[in-house]
C-alpha cells in the first residue's frame, strides 16, 4: 500500500485501510551505522555532506519501514542564520555561543538568510527524495519561535524555562521583536524546504507545555500563526509536549495535524478539540525500551481510539537513543497490519 496515499488520506481525514507511521527523531542516534559514521563526522558535517545525510535521512525507511522520512537537521541550526551558533556538547545537549536577556541583545541579532546560509539542508532534502522509493513523500521541519527562542533565552536546555517565560512576561516588547525576528526567518526557510521537495511540513514547539493558557495566548500563539498562514501548500503539523492544556488554543492555529505527546489519551485530547483534525503520536517512547509483546496493549488502546477518524502514527516524543531497532521495526510491522476505516472495523 502506497505510503504517501496513506498519509495524504489520514491528514485529510479520508479512510484508507492503512496507518501511516513514522518517528520524531527517527533520522540517525538509533541505528548503529549512523552512530558509526558518528565516529568520524561530526553532527554539522553530516548535515552539511549531501550524500551523507540523504544516507541518514532514508535509513528509517530502507531499515524499518516508515511512510515519511523526515530530513536529518536540527532545529537550532537556522539560528546560525541570525547569528546565533551552538554547539552539541556531549552528555549536555545544545549550547548556545550567545543568549539574548534583552532588547539590545536582540537588537544585535541579524535578520537572517536561511535560504542561502541553509542552502546546505535544501540540497540535502533534493539529495534524500532522489534516493527514496517513489511513494515515500519527506517532511521539512523548523522549530516553532517559542521554542526557538527559549533557546536563545536559556542558552540550552533547561527545566523549567524560568528565564524565557520572566523574559516575555517583563520585556514584552524585546519579546516580541525576538518572535517577529524568528518568525520571518522560518518562513523563508519553509518556503525553501517546500520548493526543494518537502511534501509535508512539522512545526516542533517542543517546549511549549511550560506556558500557562493566557501566556501562551497572548504571546506565542500570534506569532506562531503568521507561520501557519504564510505557508499555505503542504499539510503542516503542530508538535509539542506537556500541551494537554493548551489543545484548544493550539487547535485555533488551524494546523492539518496536531502532534499529541504521550501523557494524554487520543480520546481525551479529540474530546477537548471543537473540530479535531488529524492527529498524530503518541506512544510513549520509553516503553519501546521493551520487548515488542508488552508495548503491544498500549499501542492498540491508541488505534483503537483513534479509529476510524485521520491519524498518522508516532511516539509522543522522539525516539530515544537507547532503542533496539529490532522492536521498532516489529511496531511499524504490527501498526500497519491492523486495519482502520469505518469499512473495516
Ligand atoms: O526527527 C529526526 O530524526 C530528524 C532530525 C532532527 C534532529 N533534531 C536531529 C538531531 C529533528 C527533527 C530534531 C529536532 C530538534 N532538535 C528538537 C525538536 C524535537 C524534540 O525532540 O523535541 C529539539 C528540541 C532539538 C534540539 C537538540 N538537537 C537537542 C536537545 C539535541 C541533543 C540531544 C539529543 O536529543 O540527541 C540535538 C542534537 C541532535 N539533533 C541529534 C540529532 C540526531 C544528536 C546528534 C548526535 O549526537 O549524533
Amino acid at each position: 500500500m502506497n505510503s504517501r496515499d496513506a498519509l495524504f488520506d489520514a491528514i485529510h481525514g479520508r479512510s484508507n485501510p492503512k496507518t501511516p507511521v513514522w518517528f520524531m527523531r527517527q533520522a540517525g542516534r538509533l541505528f548503529p551505522e549512523y552512530r558509526a559514521l558518528r565516529e568520524d563526522y561530526d553532527f554539522k558535517e553530516l548535515c552539511r555532506n549531501e550524500k551523507l545525510n540523504a544516507r541518514v535521512t532514508c535509513m528509517p525507511v530502507e531499515r524499518l519501514g516508515v511512510d515519511a522520512a523526515i530530513i536529518f537537521s536540527d532545529i537550532l541550526l537556522p539560528l546560525e542564520s541570525v547569528g546565533a551558533g551552538f554547539e552539541l556538547v556531549p552528555g549536555e545537549g545544545p549550547v548556545l555561543d550567545r543568549t539574548v536577556e534583552s532588547m539590545n541583545d536582540v537588537r544585535e541579532l541579524s535578520a537572517g538568510s536561511p535560504r542561502q546560509d541553509l542552502d546546505y539542508v535544501l540540497e540535502a532534502i533534493e539529495a534524500s527524495i532522489d534516493r527514496l522509493p517513489e511513494d515515500v513523500p519527506l517532511i521539512g521541519f523548523a522549530g516553532a519561535p517559542f521554542t526557538l527562542a527559549s533557546y536563545l533565552v536559556e542558552g540550552g536546555k533547561s527545566r523549567n524555562h524560568m528565564k524565557t517565560r520572566n523574559f516575555m512576561l517583563n520585556e514584552p516588547e524585546a519579546w516580541d521583536r525576538l518572535m517577529d525576528l524568528l518568525v520571518d526567518l522560518t518562513i523563508p526557510y519553509l518556503e525553501g524546504q517546500v520548493e526543494a521537495g518537502a511534501e509535508i511540513l512539522q512545526l516542533f514547539d517542543s517546549w511549549v507545555g511550560q506556558l500557562s493558557p493566557p501566556l501562551y495566548e497572548e504571546r506565542v500563539l500570534p506569532h506562531t500563526e503568521r507561520i501557519v498562514e504564510a505557508v499555505d501548500g503542504p499539510p503542516l503539523i503542530h508538535f509539542g509536549t506537556k500541551t494537554a492544556g493548551l489543545l484548544p488554543l493550539i487547535e485555533k492555529l488551524d494546523v492539518d495535524v496536531l502532534g499529541i505527546d504521550w501523557r494524554i489519551d487520543v480520546a481525551t485530547a479529540r474530546n477537548q478539540l471543537s473540530d479535531p483534525p488529524c492527529l498524530q503520536g503518541n506512544l510513549d517512547p520509553g516503553l519501546l525500551l521493551n520487548d515488542f509483546p508488552s508495548v503491544k496493549p498500549y499501542v492498540d488502546r491508541i488505534l483503537e481510539q483513534a479509529s476510524p477518524a485521520g491519524h498518522v502514527f508516532n511516539l509522543g516524543h522522539g525516539i530515544l537513543p537507547e532503542t533496539q531497532p529490532e522492536v521498532v521495526e516489529k511496531l511499524v510491522e504490527y501498526v500497519h497490519s491492523q486495519p482502520r476505516g469505518p469499512d473495516e472495523n
